[in-house]
């Protein structure tokens, strides 16, 4: 046999739980999520949020911290080799692939938004943000200065966009910060990083929350924004939108069915605790969500603009609350531009402890299938991406295609498979013991069935739901950038078979000259 390469473990608990949870916390609690809320009802949507968390959240969490904690005794982090492990089929493999697949995608869009984070926090520092007229009649004069100053920072065009050269450049900054972090490696980069920046990230988001909960105009008050989110609307429950929508935040605030948790939990040591370590990282996921990302976007708009006005805001746009209205609100602040500068520098912590996760799965590949070095590994999948990036940087709709196809229908698909291969094919209670192997809680018995039955269930109807809504519409699809978007993802998946593929047969000719 060719030599046991030694993988890396994580060094302590503490910094394994603030890792995944760095991993989990991210533009999507602090942008996604109001977003979301705002758009299916406020009250309406927390609801079946909070079902999707128990019936979908915990038990996918469980399974990939198992699965991955597995692979990685076995000296693999990544899918297409882990679920050949679970089922020795090349089917399988195929299916792994989607586990590279979906975080390279992912990441090609989501460090993109990251650096707006880091430019719009510079510009914030130094002060070079526009002016707000302070007579404002509407709430859209009163946005009109960051509008603009949005979209000359991304560019704006039917087919192709014009980044400022300054986003350009702070893009290649935010991607050499993620790759110096990577590079040093899983306990002395990810790990190290995170038990700083997860503690700035809640102190900077509770700073923040208490400025915001303490405003108040003649147009409304946060409270008013708290009051809207909070309140149940029960006719909402029998709306399917509203509940894809919930399931969807669930899958992408938790970072489910990105292979992202699984490659963190292979770094994991074989009887280490994970049921309370994966059941802290989540809740301290969902705290930062639904507590601090509750309490900032939604309650400043809705203290500004009304929640009428809010809601439409939300709604005219993904990035219209976070780069827009939220900035424009604390630029008409005492200490303003201060304020602004820490709103945006706590998205780009929440999002580079989170790219990283993104990027690490394509990096454990090179190294535990290819056998390259961590600095190696690091080049080429910093290359791949920063290659890819230019079609979201510069092609209209692609970003949006993008988190389509990986970061809500991808991530829902192979969120199903992992059940299936897990519960099923590997065995129901095999798997259950797996999960439960060296747990310093004991998950109650319930939970099996849910893992066997309800969350499969929930998952299957998910998907033809969406299935029946979306199909008509991805077909009729007209505008080239966006097939060309569909190319190059169909491109890259090819690509990455083939990776796996060549992987194999180096394997499996190391095996026979080791043999002989
Ligand atoms: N959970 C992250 C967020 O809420 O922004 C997004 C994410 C990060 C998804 C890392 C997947 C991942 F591997």
């Amino acid at each position: 046999m060719a030599e046991i390469y030694r993988r890396e473990k994580w060094a302590t608990r503490i910094g394994l739980i603030l890792a995944m949870a760095g991993n989990a916390v991210g533009l999507g609690n602090f942008l996604r999520f109001p977003v979301q809320a705002a758009e299916n009802g406020g009250g309406a949507f927390m609801i079946p949020y909070i079902v999707a968390f128990i019936l979908i959240g915990i038990p996918l969490m469980w399974i990939e911290w198992a699965i991955g904690r597995y692979g990685g005794s076995k000296g693999h982090g990544t899918t297409p080799a882990i679920f050949y492990l679970l089922w020795k089929h090349n089917f399988s493999k195929i299916i792994g692939v989607f586990g590279l697949w979906i975080p390279l995608v992912v990441i090609v869009y989501y460090i993109y938004i990251e650096s707006w984070t880091l430019g719009y926090a510079l510009r914030f520092l130094l002060g070079l943000v526009p002016e707000i007229p302070t007579q404002v009649g509407d709430s859209d004069s009163y946005l009109q200065p960051f509008r603009e100053f949005l979209s000359s920072y991304i560019g704006s065009g039917q087919d192709f966009l014009k980044p400022s050269v300054y986003a350009y450049g702070i893009f290649i900054l935010t991607m050499a910060i993620n790759l110096w972090i990577l590079s040093r490696g899983v306990s002395k980069g990810i790990e190290a990083f995170a038990k700083i920046a997860m503690p700035t990230l809640f102190i900077l988001a509770l700073i923040l929350v208490i400025r915001v909960l303490l405003l108040e105009t003649p147009n409304g008050s946060a409270i008013q924004g708290l009051n809207f989110l909070w309140k149940p609307d029960f006719s909402k429950l029998g709306d399917p939108g509203v509940w894809i929508a919930a399931s969807g935040q669930i899958f992408f605030t938790l970072s489910l069915g990105f292979g992202a948790i699984i490659t963190y939990a292979s770094y994991i040591k074989r009887n280490q605790d994970i049921t309370l370590s994966g059941l802290t990282a989540s809740t301290l996921n969902e705290t930062a969500e639904v507590v601090l990302g509750g309490s900032l976007a939604i309650p400043a708009a809705v203290a500004f603009f009304g929640v009428a006005n809010a809601v439409a805001i939300a709604q005219s746009g993904a990035f219209n609350l976070g780069f827009i209205s939220l900035p424009a609100i604390f630029a008409n602040m005492p200490a303003g531009t201060f304020l602004g500068f820490l709103w945006f520098f706590l998205l780009f912590f929440a999002g580079l402890t989170s790219s990283l996760a993104l990027m690490q799965p394509l990096i454990a590949f090179f190294e535990d299938e290819f056998g390259l070095s961590r600095k190696n590994s690091v080049l080429i999948t910093g290359g791949i991406v920063f290659f890819s990036a230019h079609l979201v940087i510069f092609l209209n709709k692609s970003l949006d295609e993008m988190d389509f196809w990986a970061g809500t229908i991808g991530v829902v698909f192979f969120g199903l498979l992992e059940m299936i291969l897990f519960m099923w094919i590997f065995g129901g209670e095999r798997a259950w013991e797996e999960i439960n192997r060296g747990g310093l809680i004991k998950i109650p018995r319930f939970y099996y069935y849910i893992m066997r039955y309800i969350t499969p269930l929930f998952l299957l109807i998910l998907l033809s739901v969406w299935a029946k809504e979306y199909i008509p519409k991805i077909i009729a699809e007209t505008h080239w950038t966006v097939w060309v978007t569909r190319f190059y993802l169909i491109a890259l998946f090819l690509f990455l078979a083939l990776l796996v593929f060549i992987a194999e047969k180096r394997k499996a000719q190391e095996v026979g000259v080791a043999e002989e």
